[in-house]
């Protein structure tokens, strides 16, 4: 795959290092980022060529936070992408710094390849609040949260980064204001949409098909704070809302509405 091209170009080859981040990025994820990237800017009828740096660096971001969500002192889960996780493959040292190296390395990629200081700004900016994120999901397995809280902790933890690839790779091609915006609002939504449904498949899937440890977040998800079918409910309204937002596009923006209805239909 295209992406996977460009992920094995910029990743270190050898050494010890190498090895942890490679094992974690090329573990198989869905590449959900990257594709946003890449159907931005076919929605904005540019090549998606121009978005490669900026879709391998963000997976790169990507994979560092699900090495370090899986860490004993955050969710401490065994199982990723269907294979041990990075701290139980290795140990938790070499762990922490896969993932410490993978967000240095994305970053030298946006530099040399994007040239573009406000493409870096805005992806720095969505991790920094991908770690807020992080932090209130932690505090609301100590206290009962409600559902404000619970969109807030999605919106940093989750939607921030989906609204940095559209960013990230609308300012790149250099979008008008208008449809920054736009796709801003679209990935907001299809973000809260992502992560609802992580919830409720975290509730109601099993590990074989996810890859992952299932009932994680039982106590702190969607589900457990709205029920199941509210969940399900509240999923479909953020698709809905996603593809709202995409009015002012033509056909070439149809891949960026299936994706939103991949998110919510989605088994894994
Ligand atoms: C998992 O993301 C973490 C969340 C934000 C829910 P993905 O479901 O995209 O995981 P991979 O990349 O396919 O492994
Ligand atoms: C993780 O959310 C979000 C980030 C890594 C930023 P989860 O803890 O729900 O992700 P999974 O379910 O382990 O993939
Ligand atoms: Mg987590
Ligand atoms: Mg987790
Ligand atoms: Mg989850």
């Amino acid at each position: 795959m295209m992406i996977d091209r460009e992920l094995n170009k910029y990743l270190p080859k050898r050494g010890k290092l190498a090895r942890a981040m490679r094992y974690s990025v090329f573990a198989g994820g869905k590449r959900f980022r990257p594709l946003l990237c890449v159907l931005t800017a076919k929605a904005l009828g540019r090549s998606p060529r121009q978005v490669l740096p900026i879709a391998a660096a963000i997976e790169m971001l990507h994979t560092f936070t699900l090495i370090h969500d899986d860490l004993p002192a955050m969710d401490n889960s065994d199982l990723r992408r269907g294979k041990l996780a990075c701290h139980k493959k290795y140990n938790e040292a070499l762990a922490i710094l896969a993932g410490d190296a993978l967000n240095t390395l994305a970053f030298e990629i946006l530099a040399k390849q994007s040239k573009n200081a406000a493409v870096i700004a805005e992806i720095g900016k969505a991790i920094v609040a991908v770690i807020e994120g992080q932090i209130m999901d932690m505090e609301s397995e100590k206290r009962r949260i409600n559902l404000r809280r619970l969109y807030a902790i999605h919106s940093k933890k989750t939607a921030a980064l989906l609204a940095a690839c559209v960013r990230a790779s609308a300012v790149q091609l250099k979008a008008s204001p208008k449809q920054l915006s736009a796709l801003t609002n679209y990935a907001r939504h299809l973000g809260l949409a992502f992560q609802i449904a992580d919830d409720i498949l975290d509730a109601t899937a099993t590990a074989k098909r996810l890859g992952k440890p299932v009932r994680a977040d039982i106590k702190k998800g969607f589900p457990s704070v709205v029920g199941i079918v509210k969940s399900q409910r509240l999923a479909q309204r953020e698709k809905e809302s996603a593809i709202r937002a995409l009015k002012m596009f033509d056909q070439k923006a149809n891949p960026l509405r299936e994706l939103a209805e991949f998110v919510v239909a989605r088994e894994s």
